[in-house]
């Protein structure tokens, strides 16, 4: 386990749709799995996509509990995913603040659905199908779009809801 240098955008790898992981018992998926969740935690992180360690491979973890750089949010289990789908559960879409460890420093007002399922596996290939709605709906929508290649600033509707934290909420410093 390590904690792994975190790509960031313009990498090519972060542009790129990420293959399906085929085989569950390969130990190399493990080790990545292990190398994210340090990783994840060295940096405060929410979520974290394999491709962002430089792995274009489906797969996404998060957890949020007690987040220095989430003071607010609500907690999210703690989750490897695998090979995900997502469907909407309404048209609903909701606007929040996101920022992402391959784009430091920097917050933007991001659209998301605001309940939605999602399937997948876990790290030993049973399946999972989970319901979720706000924040942990979109930190799901925010990891798995790495997995397709897009980050949030492409989610962005009006780009003066895009900068960088120190100045967007310079309170938040003190
Ligand atoms: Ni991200």
């Amino acid at each position: 386990m390590a904690v792994r240098p975190v790509l960031k955008m313009g990498h090519p790898i972060l542009q790129q749709t990420a293959a399906p992981v085929t085989d569950f018992d390969d130990p190399k998926l493990a080790a990545i799995v292990g190398d994210m969740f340090d990783t994840m935690a060295a940096l405060n992180g929410a979520g974290l996509a394999a491709p962002q360690i430089g792995e274009s491979i489906q797969l996404v973890i998060f957890q949020v509990a007690n987040n220095p750089r989430y003071p607010t949010a609500e907690a999210v289990p703690k989750t490897i995913l695998i090979n995900p789908t997502i469907t909407p559960l309404s048209d609903t879409q909701v606007d929040d603040w996101e920022g992402c460890l391959s784009i430091p420093g920097m917050r933007g007002l991001v659209p998301r659905y605001q309940s939605i399922r999602y399937t997948g596996y876990d790290l030993n290939g049973t399946p999972l199908a989970i319901e979720a709605s706000d924040f942990h709906a979109r930190v799901v929508q925010h990891e798995v779009d790495h997995l397709f290649g897009i980050l949030y600033p492409q989610r962005i509707k009006d780009l003066r809801y895009f900068g960088f934290e120190s100045e967007l909420f310079p309170a938040d410093l003190s």
